[in-house]
């Protein structure tokens, strides 16, 4: 079912949707944001990733938005930036819900992979991607700027169904 720009598709359990995000979602983006990371991003931040060349996917429950997959295109690498969950809505399922349709819209765009950083003390976010079958590639020493100590990122690749005879 489609509507517009937005795409709807039944998640996690009835009464839950994603559909694509618009600058009107920011207020609640933000929100959401601030409630889960030490770190958030500023809202100009979110509001600089509605281009072309982004997808942008959240997760409504109830009416009310509960998380959001941000997604950079380029060239033919989707890069995950940003999947997120209200602390009130987790462990239902949404987050992987979340996953897959972001994963699936970039592959039906044409992305060949989908590539990510995580924090290596995230391993509930790690399971998750690992479970869809992200595969860890590499690692970025000090990638988070934290304070007193940055902390290391793990990169995960997702490889798109046959991109390798593609090349
Ligand atoms: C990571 C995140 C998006 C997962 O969303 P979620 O809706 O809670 O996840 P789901 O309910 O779909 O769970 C999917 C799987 O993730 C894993 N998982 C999620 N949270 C976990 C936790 N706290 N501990 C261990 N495993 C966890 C499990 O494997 C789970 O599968 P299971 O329930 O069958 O065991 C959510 O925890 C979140 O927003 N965290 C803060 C932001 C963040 O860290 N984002 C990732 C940045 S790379």
């Amino acid at each position: 079912m489609s509507s517009g720009t937005s795409v709807y598709q039944a998640v996690a359990s009835a009464g839950d949707r994603v559909r694509s995000l618009s600058d009107q979602d920011l207020p609640a983006m933000v929100a959401i944001e601030r409630a889960s990371y030490r770190r958030p991003w500023a809202e100009s931040i979110f509001r600089d990733c509605f281009r072309p060349d982004y997808q942008l996917w959240g997760v409504e429950s109830d009416g009310g938005l509960r998380g959001y997959a941000v997604v950079a295109c380029l060239f033919d690498e989707a890069h995950l930036l940003n999947l997120c969950l209200h602390p009130e809505d987790r462990r239902r399922g949404m987050g992987r819900c979340l996953l897959r349709h972001a994963v699936t819209a970039a592959f039906d765009a044409g992305m060949a992979r989908m590539i990510l950083e995580v924090r290596r003390s995230n391993i509930g976010a790690q399971h998750l991607y690992e479970s869809e079958g992200f595969l860890r590639i590499g690692e970025r020493p000090g990638y988070y700027p934290d304070v007193p100590e940055r902390e290391d990122a793990v990169v995960l690749s997702l490889e798109a169904p046959g991109s390798r005879d593609r090349r």
